[in-house]
């Protein structure tokens, strides 16, 4: 795929994946690259431009991470944010300390005043505010470079050296409260490193989808299907690029939600390809008889999914590729260690190798979620499985407290149903990372009509979260919980009780299980 690549130097700032999906937000591709990883190959990747992001370290550390000088010797534009600015500083001449004093020690959202005649600052405000996070401070910049932002605390904000197309700022242009932030990446990019704005989802749709044709050729391709928005644009993709060459094995093990398997299956019925359905979830319930702790559940479901995959898998004989839905988040590597961690995914934890193939396919390896979503639509996929929220392997199983029988998974379906139904309609769900409704083990006294009843209590659980490590419960307004309490207690019979959660994650996991 040719296309022009920008490179992120990741010196290991919380902020790294952002900038690059920044950078692709603005039409060109990026990857993120290790500050240690070889010269050689970073050349070699042919890079328009190079962006060194922020770290955590104190460039005049001994420790601290560096880059080989030689890069700035390759004619390629260099911008550097906040330690990334200071190892530019550095590295060419200038002098990086420990602000002394709190003047040039910032955090957070700072007034910032720009020389807007600088390619970075071009036709923006030449006063907006900035988000800072440094407790460094560039005392002399390299020779060549001008100062061109400052704030009233701190004199060097940003700086350039316009005829090398090296700039650096302390602030972080790729968080939202930078006001400008994204408008001088793209001056960075169009206006200093000459981007074309290359690359967008329908070319990548179009080349993806010629590269699989040439690697597969007349092979055979295995993919497991959970109904998810990645491994589902997997199977678009590869129903595309090769048809009837591609087997999709989808397994019920009964704890999906309502109607899912029925759409999972239509949503993939405009494609010709080999659809195999395999309903489990009479020996997932048997398996499961009787047991009531959470990693029993878990381990006894992932267990039993492999189990029954590689049965189908044996039927369809041996295949040439297995795909997976594995996306760039699962790959990057970090900046920091000497040992990178590069943490490997597998949508069903095990599979490779219980299973007859020659290779792993993972044409998703190169895309962040949201161009996974995009590429979704692209390709013609509906909006409800492209804009799904996180649904845990093991399903309902993890929502239903105590006991797992089919009558109770049917009451949980329903009244999660409901909840989802009422969140959407009332225009909700873009407020929430994650909502369900989750059955506990708990029974207590109503009234209806003019009886008593002792029934089930069910939860509720929505959260606001950015990376799911940490969530916050979502504040949904008290007349749509009512309206949802009421719906639930109504048309579901055998809940008599409905309770919202509002702890948020840390104490609490965003699941119950
Ligand atoms: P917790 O409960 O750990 O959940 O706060 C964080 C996110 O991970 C999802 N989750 C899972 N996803 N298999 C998955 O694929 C699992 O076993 C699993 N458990 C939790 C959860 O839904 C939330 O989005």
């Amino acid at each position: 795929m040719s296309h022009q690549t920008v490179i992120v130097l990741d010196f290991g700032g919380q902020y790294n994946q952002l900038i690059a999906r920044r950078v692709r937000e603005c039409s060109v591709y990026c990857e993120v690259k290790p500050y240690n990883a070889p010269l050689a190959q970073l050349k070699a990747m042919e890079p328009i431009g190079i962006i060194f992001t922020g770290g955590p370290n104190s460039v005049y550390l001994e420790d601290a991470p560096h880059v080989d000088p030689e890069i700035f010797t390759w004619g390629v534009p260099i911008l550097g944010i906040c330690y990334g600015c200071q190892l530019m500083a550095q590295t060419l001449g200038g002098t990086v300390t420990q602000a002394q004093e709190d003047a040039a020690r910032e955090y957070g959202k700072t007034v910032t005043y720009y020389d807007t005649s600088y390619k970075l600052f071009r036709g923006l405000p030449a006063q907006s505010i900035s988000w800072m996070s440094h407790s460094d401070y560039m005392a002399a910049v390299p020779q060549g470079f001008a100062l061109t932002a400052h704030s009233d605390a701190c004199p060097n904000v940003a700086i350039a050296d316009e005829a090398r197309g090296f700039y650096g700022v302390q602030f972080h242009p790729e968080v939202n409260h930078t006001e400008y932030g994204l408008d001088m990446l793209r001056n960075f990019l169009y206006g200093v490193c000459g981007a074309v704005g290359d690359w967008t989802m329908g070319d990548y749709k179009n080349t993806a989808i010629q590269a699989v044709r040439e690697k597969v050729g007349d092979g055979r391709v295995l993919l497991a299907l959970s109904g998810g928005v990645d491994s589902s644009v997997v199977a678009a993709l590869l129903a595309e690029a090769v048809g009837k060459q591609l087997t999709c094995v989808f397994v019920d093990h009964g704890f999906m939600r309502l109607h899912e398997g029925d759409e999972v299956e239509a949503a993939f019925a405009p494609w010709d390809i080999h659809f195999v359905r395999v309903d489990a979830e009479a020996r997932f319930l048997a398996r499961l008889a009787g047991v009531t702790d959470p990693e029993r559940k878990r381990k006894i479901i992932g267990e039993e999914f492999i189990r029954v995959f590689e049965e189908e898998a044996k039927k369809i004989g041996a295949v040439d590729f297995l795909a997976q839905g594995t996306i760039y988040p699962d790959i990057i590597e970090s900046g920091l260690g000497d040992a990178a961690v590069i943490k490997s995914h597998h949508n069903v934890g095990g599979l490779p190798d219980y299973v007859d193939f020659q290779e792993i396919i993972e044409p998703l390896r190169l895309l962040f979620k949201d161009e996974v979503r995009q590429l979704g639509r692209e390709l013609g996929l509906p909006e409800y499985l492209v804009s799904r929220q996180p649904f845990p392997g093991p399903g309902l199983a993890i929502r239903i407290l105590g006991e797992l029988t089919k009558e109770r998974a049917d009451l949980l379906r329903q009244a999660d149903f409901i909840f989802r139904d009422e969140v959407a309609k009332a225009g909700e769900d873009r407020h929430m990372d994650q909502y369900f409704a989750v059955l506990t083990n708990l029974h207590s006294v109503g009234v209806m009509g003019d009886s008593r009843t002792y029934e089930c209590t069910l939860a509720l659980r929505a959260v606001v979260t950015s990376d799911f490590m940490t969530a916050d419960w979502a504040r949904i307004p008290y007349d749509l919980l009512d309206k949802i309490s009421t719906r639930i207690v109504n048309e579901v019979a055998g809940i008599n009780r409905i309770v919202y959660d509002i702890t948020s994650k840390p104490p609490a996991t965003v699941e119950w299980e």
